[in-house]
Parts: C-alpha cells; structure tokens; sequence
C-alpha cells in the first residue's frame, strides 16, 4: 500500500533548480568554459563536487575543484537569501496538506548540502516527517541513498513509498530504491519516469494511488 512519498526538493518544492543553474552559469562565465541549460540537465541531482568536476574537465586537482565548487556555493547561499515563503511552487502546501490528512507520511530527499537553509526560507520544516539532505548521506543521486535513508526515517519499507523527482539522476536513484518515480518536467527529459506532470500541482493523491496500484507487484 502507498504510505509515503518523498519529495526532492530543488526544481520540484521550489526554483532553485534555476539558482543552481544561475550560479553555475556565472562561474562558467568567468572562467570562459560553456555552459547552458542542456548541460545543466546533467547537473540535476548530482552532489556540487561531481558538477564542478562536469564543468572543469581538465581540472585533475581536486583542492583546485573544492575552490571552484565553494566559489559557486557562495553564489548559491547568496541568492538563497532572496527566497521568501511565497518561493513554494503553487500546489505544494495543498498537496503536502492533502497526503497528510490521508495518512500517507511525507519526505525530502535531496542531495543539496543547501536543503535547511532553503527549507527554512520557504518555512516548510515542519510539513515533511522526515527531512533528508546532502549533508546526511555520503553518495549522491542516481546512488539511492538519500530515499532508502529517507524511508527509513519515515519508518517505511521503500517499495511503499513514491518518489517525486525533476532529475534524471534522481530517477534512476528512486528505481535504484525500489520505488515508483514521478517525473517533474517532460518525457523527453524524463523517460524512465513512471509518471511525468508537468509540475506538483498537476497531482493528486489519486494519480499516485492509481500509479502505485497499477505497477504493484
Ligand atoms: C541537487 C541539485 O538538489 O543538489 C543539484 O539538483 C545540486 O543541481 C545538488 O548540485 C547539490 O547542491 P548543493 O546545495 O549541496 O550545492
Ligand atoms: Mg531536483
């Protein structure tokens, strides 16, 4: 039976998926290296060391890495001090409030070392029963650490649980879990997806109910 879902955070809860991509773009500016919106595809749910690895390929030292990536995360914890409650993708808070009252537990699970802070801004702590982030977990997505530790957190058996996800990476991550994945984005982005909707306010917990009891095996 489904018991939980669990939520990436960057790109589905709210757009930081776009700051992630801003910052990337500023450094890759300065440094005279490409970068654009197909690139950061890849970027999506990939921890911050692995992309500044992306982005400088030619950069075999890794202290010289570690500076590149904080550079951008000075970036990134800059721009976060923007995000307001009002940041919440519109549909969010619905839905969270709609599983809740249907018993069905609620997770992040994000590999971003970011996620109290911009979980804080959005002042949506205390929606989610369990809170995973990058700080929590050593592998980053498509690795399925971050939802197997976030059923663990809601006292879940993965296979209960559904994933809602805007990065490739994240579901391969979920199926890695062994759980059902919704894509947040289009099916030429996300084809493994089980689901794809265009954004959270498009679902309902009756299209997860549907989709978990039409692959349960
Ligand atoms: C993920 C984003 O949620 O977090 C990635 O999709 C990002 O693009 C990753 O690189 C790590 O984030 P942070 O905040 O730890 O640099
Ligand atoms: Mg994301």
């Amino acid at each position: 039976m489904l018991k939980g879902v669990i939520f990436d955070l960057d790109g589905v809860i709210t757009d930081t998926s776009g700051f992630h991509y801003l910052c990337w773009k500023r450094l890759a500016d300065e440094y005279s290296v490409p970068f654009d919106k197909e690139f950061n595809e890849r970027f999506k749910g990939v921890s911050r060391l692995d992309c500044a690895r992306m982005l400088f390929p030619d950069i075999k030292d890794e202290e010289e890495i570690e500076r590149l990536a904080n550079k951008k995360n000075d970036y990134y914890v800059e721009m976060c001090q923007q995000i307001v409650p009002e940041d919440i993708f519109p549909g969010v808070i619905e839905f969270l409030s709609e599983l809740r009252k249907n018993n069905i537990k609620t997770a992040i699970g994000s590999v971003s070392k970011n996620t109290d802070l911009v979980l804080s801004r959005l002042q949506v702590k205390e929606l989610f029963d369990a809170i995973v982030g990058g700080r929590d977990i050593k592998r980053s997505k498509p690795a399925p650490d971050v939802f197997l530790l976030g059923a663990e957190k809601l006292g879940l058996d993965p296979k209960d649980c559904i994933v809602i996800e805007d990065a490739y990476a994240g579901i391969e991550a979920a199926h890695a879990a062994g759980m059902l994945a919704v894509g947040i984005g289009t099916k030429e982005n996300l084809p493994i997806a089980d689901m794809v909707v265009p954004s959270v306010k498009d679902l309902s917990l009756n299209d997860l109910i549907e989709l978990y009891n039409s692959k349960a095996k």
